[in-house]
């Protein structure tokens, strides 16, 4: 293994960054790809088919140029739907990004629990099976929404983006029946842990989890042993589209100072 194989991740969009962040603090000198099909975004809103196909095809891509050591698929709506075929295209291991149902059900307390994600992500049976499995005794209410997507891109990318805005965004799923006695939610989209200050404030009694510090202890896992180069060096983010430039500091913060466009 040489020390400079990088970590490559995967979204449609920055909502990756929500997993590369608790990564990058227990691995500080991996050496990183963060790569958004930005070209496709939002992948939310598209059809199984087109998902099963796009990524991974482009996977294949990315690896090819990067020869990464491992692929974290850091989107729920391209590893609820395509994990299978990703792992069947690549000969590395790849880290998938699931609903994190089953920590959810182990702290609910009222037993009924909320998962926000895509629309996309939300009608997988992928999170059926989930549910069944770790969650039977609970109430699952599920709420798909293209707008939480759309407002953490743009407050990434410095836009003014209100506090109000989001928790309105995320109202129908407290709205639901049985919606009131949620008392966890599952962040079921990377995207949704960059907003989740604010659903926190909105909703003191609630918590909200996600898969981040779960998936870095794992990629640590899968890379134990392997050799690391001895400082942190620049991280490198590709885009299937020109990304706007207003996305730099965002992108900075996560040690990724190099821009490039596949
Ligand atoms: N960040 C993605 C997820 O975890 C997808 C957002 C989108 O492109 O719709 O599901």
């Amino acid at each position: 293994m040489e020390p400079g194989a990088p970590l490559l991740f995967f979204d449609s969009g920055i909502g990756g960054l929500s997993i590369l962040g608790p990564t990058r603090a227990l691995l500080p000198h991996a050496p990183i790809v963060y790569a958004a099909d930005n070209a496709a975004f939002p992948y939310g809103t598209r059809s199984e088919g087109e998902i099963a196909a796009r990524v991974p095809a482009l996977l294949g891509r990315l690896v090819e140029r990067f020869r990464p050591r491992l692929a974290v698929i850091a989107c729920n709506t391209a590893s609820t739907i395509a994990l299978d075929h990703v792992r069947a295209a690549l000969d590395i291991p790849v880290v998938g990004t699931v609903p994190a149902i089953k920590p959810a059900a182990e702290r609910s307390k009222s037993r009924v629990i909320g998962v926000l994600g895509t629309e996309a992500t939300v009608r997988q049976p992928y999170v059926d099976n989930l549910s069944r499995d770790f969650a039977g005794d609970c109430t699952v209410i599920r709420y798909g929404s293209a707008a939480l997507v759309e407002l953490a891109e743009r407050r990434l990318a410095g836009d003014t983006v209100s506090k109000d805005e989001v928790v309105a965004a995320a109202q129908p799923l407290f709205e639901a029946a049985n919606g009131a006695e949620i008392d966890t939610v599952v962040l079921a989209c990377t995207h949704f842990p960059l907003l989740a200050d604010w659903l926190e404030e909105a909703h003191p009694g609630v918590a909200f989890v996600d898969g981040g510090a779960g998936i870095a202890r794992r990629i640590d896992y899968l890379t134990k042993g392997q050799p690391w180069p001895d400082t942190a060096g620049d991280g490198i983010a590709v885009f299937t589209a020109p990304p706007p430039d207003t996305l730099r500091p965002a992108l900075e913060k996560f040690g990724l100072s190099q821009i490039k466009t596949l």
